[in-house]
């Protein structure tokens, strides 16, 4: 038995300005964005409404103090947010869809259900999340020194505008990491054993999209994927669609540590992990839909089976390089410790794995990087 929804509405725009003038903005809807997102393409179009900028509330990814003090400054009278950014923005403007009496921390750790009073718009400026069509938002909790997610229904976006042009002005390192977020996405939710035909197509479609991406960077040099940034989008927006589904698993779970504690940005803390794991499942479990993939990465490295994820890693690491743990600062004493924070609190994508690893396992992964 299985039900595949996707509740928010997908929607495509060729520029903002398409969107601002079809889309009727109110004075009552509230903008989430950068102030260098809004200047280029919300500020000419001039909209009713009114914006807060997110930077000016902490520097990087979320965290729950960052959350709280978004919230003491948003109107009251706040009907719909429109969230324009990255998953950053996105992911505060999710738990920002809720009113009542709560901290970013009680609703995180499951002490508060909250009421959604808003509606949400989502037109996401990196290619790596997928956020605007999942039900997750990622939160730092600075008291625990982790990140942890969590999964609402009532999270969920009611619409998701995907606009390419604001993709183009991203950075080449933040389009490095977030693909290969979104890359990530698209293979842990392939091998979850949550996978039904439906999400395996999106994953299937993610991948060969964002693997001719990065064949055609590689031949055309980095700054070349603004030619593929429409592809880069609708391969986010797939795998978002896949992992929401199906889950993402132990490469997201192990990374959470070195972003939490590290403050290693998501989509490069997954790269870190993603070959150890992946060569641990190799190990646990050889034969299986792991081989599937491996015909899948195969066929659009132009590669044997056998050959394609040592490719892939290459290839990843053209997109961008990896650096060992320890260069980061990190010590092989703390990986237990990392460990057991991933056994405790990351059991929601730990149950996805492809095959069960243990602690062993997992302190032997952070070692491999290390
Ligand atoms: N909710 C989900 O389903 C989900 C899934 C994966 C990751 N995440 C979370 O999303 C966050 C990472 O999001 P991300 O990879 O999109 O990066 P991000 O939102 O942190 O953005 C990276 C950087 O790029 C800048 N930026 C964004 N768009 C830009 C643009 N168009 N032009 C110029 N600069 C731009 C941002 O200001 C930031 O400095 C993490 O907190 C991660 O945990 C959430
Ligand atoms: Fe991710």
């Amino acid at each position: 038995m299985y039900t595949f929804s996707l509740p928010p509405c997908i929607k495509g725009y060729d520029t903002f300005a398409a969107f601002a003038a079809t889309e009727q903005l109110e004075k009552n809807d509230l903008i989430i964005t950068n102030e260098f997102i809004f200047d280029p393409f919300v500020k000419p179009c001039n909209v009713p409404c009114k914006a807060l900028f997110q930077e000016r509330y902490g520097a990087g990814e979320p965290n729950d103090q960052m959350i709280d003090a978004i919230r003491a400054d948003i109107p009251a009278d706040t009907k719909r947010i429109i969230a324009i950014g990255g998953g950053t923005v996105i992911d505060i403007a999710k738990v920002l869809t809720f009113t009542g009496d709560w901290t970013t921390e009680e609703i995180f750790m499951g002490r508060v259900i909250p009421q959604k009073a808003r509606r949400l718009t989502v037109i996401p400026t990196t290619c790596g999340t997928g956020s605007e069509v999942t039900n997750v938002t990622i939160c730092e909790l600075k008291n625990l020194s982790t990140k942890k997610g969590l999964a609402l229904d009532t999270m969920y976006a009611d619409e998701a505008v995907l606009i390419p042009e604001m993709v183009r002005t991203l950075p080449y390192r933040f389009f490095a990491t977030s693909s290969i977020d979104a890359l990530i996405h698209a293979v842990e939710s392939y091998l979850s054993p949550k996978a039904i035909a439906h999400s395996e197509a999106f994953s299937e479609k993610a991948i060969e999209k964002i693997i001719a991406g990065y064949r055609y960077i590689a031949r055309n040099g980095g700054e070349s994927w603004k030619d593929k940034a429409e592809d880069f989008l609708t391969a986010s927006n797939f795998a978002g669609i896949a992992f929401g589904y199906a889950g993402c698993a132990a490469v997201h779970a192990l990374s959470y540590p070195l972003g939490g504690k590290y403050h290693i940005p998501h989509g490069e803390a997954n790269q870190l992990m993603f070959a150890e794991v992946m060569r641990a499942y190799r190990v646990k479990h050889p034969a299986g839909k792991l081989t599937q993939l491996e015909t899948l990465f195969g066929r659009e490295l132009g590669v044997k089976p056998e050959e394609a994820l040592d490719r892939l890693y290459e290839l990843m690491d053209t997109i961008l390089p990896r650096k060992p743990l320890r260069e980061y600062g990190m010590t092989p004493e703390e990986f237990p410790q990392f460990a057991d924070s991933v056994i405790e609190g990351q059991q929601r994508l730990l149950r996805n794995n492809y095959t069960v690893l243990t602690r062993e396992d997992m302190i032997a992964i952070y070692n491999a990087c290390c």
